[in-house]
């Protein structure tokens, strides 16, 4: 027996309407704000993604889906940023919509060790918004963020970010690192000895115990912002202030991507355990231009879908649709069963019947297990006589009824 691939999880009917409502919450949310929904495909050249999140990334070196075609090498997308600006730019959308507002729901691929809310199949819902460098934008994308949450009733997160400044602010930081953990390098985890050359930003993301405690113990400030930087950060502060949003300044944070410039911020949830980032996201502001484009500044966030499910209230409630269940008995009322069926759908009346052969009374069992609100019945009787029976489960009220009336019927 096949089994399914380790870190991939079947999404049932169950939870599947509980994932059609984020969906449907998000693509409502997205569009109040104005933004327009991209589909790009599921595989990429490997090469964006090197160039993009960085060759000294966790997800470059260890986590990438890999498929090789003749000269090239494809990936599964692990993440949609660097898919996004490539559609951005290779569609030309900064010259036919200049500023754009996109957003994104699918399935990423990450080849990392699965545990509870880590997977390898997982899924983004994420927006970008593409051709700006106000500070009014980080304002209202960390917003909808947060309005996001609150439509999905997710209690308990907190909202940390952060600035990591333009580039140069950045080597300033990468700099200063190197500097403060050279003394303590004996204490640090053999990758971070290594990271400490190739990309020491990724220390302070490391989950390894001792680099943790060596990182609490540096004096990671934001004294490494020029003061353009400073500037903007100070406003994204007092807009988020002003619009009423807590958040939490933390200086550690740096994102495990490299293409983050300026606001940077995650979302976590206090239940969550170690796999407690639900969101994160921030500035890319050099991207479009290091992908090919013209400078373009540039924030978008993303949210992980089976964190979210696991973050959100578990006694949601979806009501069941009004569904009306035929029942026929013998083979003539099998016929215009179907045609009854086929009339009710084409005037929006969700219903079903059984294809199992079962008796009047297994298949009145299974009009109950599916939660039936009516239960139409039909044999050669009621054919007969051009009529049907239609017995109301809530109150158990019986009563036949012209066939031709039935819509009337149903709908009072
Ligand atoms: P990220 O932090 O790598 O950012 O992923 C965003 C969210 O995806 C995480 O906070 C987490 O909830 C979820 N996630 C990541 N990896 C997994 C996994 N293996 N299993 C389950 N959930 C996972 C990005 O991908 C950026 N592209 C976000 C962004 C958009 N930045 C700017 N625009």
């Amino acid at each position: 027996m096949f089994k399914k691939v380790s870190g991939t999880k079947d999404i049932l009917p169950e939870e599947a309407v509980l994932w059609q409502r984020l969906e449907e919450i998000s693509r409502h949310t997205f569009s109040l704000y104005n933004f327009k929904e991209v589909r790009p495909p599921l595989i990429e050249e490997a090469a964006l993604f090197n160039r993009s999140l960085g060759e000294s990334t966790e997800i470059v070196q260890k986590q990438m889906f890999l498929v090789n075609n003749k000269d090239e090498i494809y990936a599964l997308r692990p993440e949609g940023t660097a898919s996004i600006v490539r559609a951005y730019i290779e569609n030309n959308l900064n010259k036919t919509n200049g500023f754009v507002k996109l957003y994104y729901i699918g399935p990423m691929f990450r080849l990392e060790r699965p545990q509870k809310g880590r997977l390898r199949q997982f899924h983004h819902i994420g927006c970008e918004a593409i051709g700006s460098p106000d500070p009014g934008l980080d304002i209202e994308i960390i917003a909808l963020a947060d309005n996001l949450l609150r439509n999905f009733s997710i209690e308990g997160y907190t909202i940390k970010i952060n600035s990591l400044g333009c580039q140069p602010d950045k080597k300033k930081l990468v700099d200063s690192l190197r500097q403060g953990l050279k003394a303590k390098l004996g204490k640090l985890c053999p990758e971070c000895v290594n990271r400490l050359e190739t990309n020491p930003l990724r220390i302070l993301d490391c989950k390894n115990d001792a680099c943790k405690e060596v990182v609490a113990g540096l004096n990671i400030s934001s004294a490494c912002l020029c003061p353009d930087c400073r500037e903007h950060f100070n406003k994204v502060k007092a807009g988020l202030d002003f619009l009423k949003i807590s958040y939490q300044v933390n200086p550690q944070l740096v994102r495990g991507l490299d293409y983050y410039t300026g606001t940077v911020f995650e979302i976590t949830q206090k239940d969550l355990g170690s796999q407690d980032a639900i969101g994160a996201g921030g500035r890319y502001n050099n991207l479009v231009q290091e992908l090919g484009g013209e400078q373009a500044g540039a924030i978008g966030f993303a949210f992980g879908v089976e964190r979210l499910m696991l973050a959100q209230d578990k006694n949601i409630n979806i009501p069941d649709k009004n569904l009306a269940y035929l029942i026929t008995l013998g083979e003539p009322a099998k016929l215009e069963g179907l045609r009854i069926l086929d009339e009710l759908r084409r005037n929006n009346v969700p219903c079903d019947t059984n294809y199992e052969d079962k008796s009047l009374k297994g298949a009145m069992r299974k009009a109950n297990d599916l939660n039936s609100r009516l239960v139409l019945i039909i044999g050669d009787n009621e054919i007969e006589k051009g009529t049907i029976t239609l017995k109301d489960m809530r109150s158990g009220e019986q009563k036949e009824v012209k066939i031709n009336d039935i819509l009337k019927e149903i709908r009072c």
